[in-house]
């Protein structure tokens, strides 16, 4: 996913406040472990959330889309980034902070995929650490059919995003489809997204299954919600 639209996701996603996204981060970390030093940003994307968070914490990230890995790595210079697969990893360190944000974890599809995801998190995770997963929509949120619009300009060219909502085999599908006019002309491309829709009550007890605490915000940082987990010993 992405593959062909790496280069334009940060003039696509230009709408969205990764300052504000951040520093919200922040309070989620700070009213609940004051003491984190360290953030692993799962699914980091460009690394815009990266770049304001590592004014507070040492972030790190990974995400499967090697285009994004570059891109984040030269916002970020200090930091180290991965391409992995986030349902089966291992970087060697552990963090204070592991956060999958923006929907991301819906891109494991399943709830098995999920419960393998949030292991690996879990596993990268120092004592007395939290987990942050940003949802995707629930099964009841979905609009089938729903078509929406981005259009955006640079000096370079103009892009034009519309996407389709469907759904097949209980998976919410982005159909996408990128107009992107430039001196050379417009190039038409195509992207197909397949992500999990799970209900509140299925993502709480495949999060409790490996033995997490749960904590559920239904707003979050855009309306989506926001999970907050901890392993269930610590209090
Ligand atoms: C909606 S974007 C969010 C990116 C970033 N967190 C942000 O807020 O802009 C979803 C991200 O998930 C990544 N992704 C999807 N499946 C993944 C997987 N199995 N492992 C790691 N990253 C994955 C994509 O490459 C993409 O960067």
């Amino acid at each position: 996913m992405f593959e062909k639209s790496a280069q334009l996701y940060d003039v696509i996603y230009s709408f969205k406040d990764y300052k504000q996204e951040s520093e919200q981060i922040r309070e989620y970390i700070q009213s609940r472990h004051p003491d984190a030093k360290s953030v692993l940003d799962v699914a980091c994307g460009t690394g815009k959330h990266v770049e304001f968070l590592n004014q507070h914490y040492k972030v790190d990230g990974i995400d499967l889309n090697k285009e994004f890995v570059a891109l984040a790595q030269q916002r970020n210079l200090d930091s180290s980034f991965w391409c992995e697969d986030m349902t089966q990893f291992d970087v060697g360190h552990k963090y204070d902070v592991v956060m999958c944000l923006f929907s991301s974890i819906a891109y494991a599809k399943t709830l098995d995929a999920v419960v393998r995801t949030v292991q690996q998190f879990s596993n990268h995770l120092e004592d007395g650490g939290l987990i942050l997963i940003e949802p995707w929509f629930t099964p009841d949120a979905w609009q089938q059919g729903f078509v929406s619009m981005i259009q955006h300009q640079t000096e370079e060219y103009h892009i034009c995003r519309m996407t389709h909502a469907d759904t097949e085999n209980e998976l919410s599908i982005l159909n996408f489809e990128y107009l992107i006019g430039s001196k050379a002309g417009i190039e038409h491309r195509k992207e197909r997204h397949e992500l999990g829709l799970f209900r509140q009550e299925e993502l709480t007890r495949a999060f409790e299954s490996v033995r997490m605490k749960v904590e559920y915000d239904p707003v979050g940082l855009i309306g989506r919600g926001m999970y907050v987990l901890r392993l269930a010993r610590w209090k």
